[in-house]
């Protein structure tokens, strides 16, 4: 597999690959400072970005690359010329793109244009870099056997709960998405194929809408914002008004397990999606979560520059 375009294509001989070498580099950052040296990476987005820009541009310096960070009214693109040529231009150039935007099509256009690996660092569909910081950081917390666990993500059915199942169904986990019904509920496609892997693996993906049946028993208990980037501003009332049972708080985390931990992909709106004393507290693993952002995208970009992921 050249690229990582999606969560659905990581296999999960690539996610344990992926995994044991970002767990070598969050201890030694600088193991492979040769990986990429004398090589250019892209770093293509559109839209905003703290963790995802900064993780992305430090993994390429700490394996020894330079990267080339570009918004999007850097590049032709905005003013006409095709993505296939852009693609053609950056293969000639750098040795990988790291592409935030908005429509996934997009990104696999720029994919089946390239002829470096392109890494989805985003759309409006997806986020698969995300997941694998937080599946690290879920089994720095659990280990290996997740058997009996559940995983729960409350909120907006959006790119971060897309993810979450899918990623969930590829790793044999319990996963489910609590979201609201109609409008802000994960994509019905996007389910029913989370459900399909999840067969294969043992998996178990559900969609409900009672935050608190949710909750009952989980380890994991995840949220993200509830106005993504590029939501329409117009709706903003509406989403919040059915959203806030999904807020969690002190009593969702009281319905959790006792081991149970709080994660977000961040930024976060404290008072929002999440109460302060929890995403501030004890059970809260979001710095982990986050410090695990440069050490899995170090992993992918230097497994994919070796043409190392298979792939489905
Ligand atoms: N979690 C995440 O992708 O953060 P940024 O939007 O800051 O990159
Ligand atoms: N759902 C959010 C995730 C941010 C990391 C967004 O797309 O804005």
């Amino acid at each position: 597999m050249k690229d990582l375009l999606r969560t659905q294509d990581l296999s999960r001989d690539d996610i344990e690959m992926l995994l044991a070498t970002a767990t070598e580099f969050a201890s030694n950052p600088l193991r492979s400072r040769d990986a990429l040296a004398h090589k250019s990476v892209a770093i293509y987005m559109t839209k905003p970005s703290t963790r995802t820009r900064l993780a992305s541009e430090t993994a390429v310096a700490h394996l020894g690359g330079t990267p080339i960070f570009l918004r999007g009214d850097d590049l032709q693109l905005g003013r006409g010329e095709t993505i296939a040529d852009t693609a053609r231009i950056i293969s000639g150039y750098c040795d990988a793109m790291i592409v935030r935007t908005f429509a996934q099509s997009d990104v696999d256009e720029l994919g089946a244009h390239a002829s470096i690996p392109v890494i989805n660092a985003l759309t409006d569909v997806d986020h698969p870099t995300q997941l694998l910081a937080d599946w690290l950081t879920i089994r720095e917390n659990f280990g290996s056997d997740i058997t009996g666990r559940k995983f729960v993500y409350l909120g907006d059915g959006n790119n971060m709960s897309h993810a979450w199942l899918i990623m969930g169904a590829i790793m044999g986990a319990h996963v489910v998405a609590a979201t609201p019904e109609g409008s802000w509920s994960p994509d019905s496609k996007v389910i029913a194929q989370a459900q399909s892997i999840a067969a294969k693996t043992g998996g178990t993906v559900e969609v409900v809408h009672d935050p608190e049946v949710a909750s009952r028993g989980a380890s994991v208990l995840y949220t993200d914002v509830w106005m993504s980037m590029g939501d329409p501003e117009a709706e903003r009332a509406a989403k919040m008004a059915a959203l806030s049972p999904y807020a969690i708080n002190g009593h969702l985390m009281g319905l959790a397990a006792k081991d149970s931990i709080f994660m977000h992909c961040l930024p976060a709106h404290r008072g929002e999606e999440v109460a302060a004393d929890v995403i501030d507290g004890p059970r809260s693993v979001i710095w982990r979560q986050a410090f695990h952002r440069r050490t899995t995208i170090q992993a992918i970009l230097y497994h994919a520059s070796r043409g190392e992921l298979k792939g489905n």
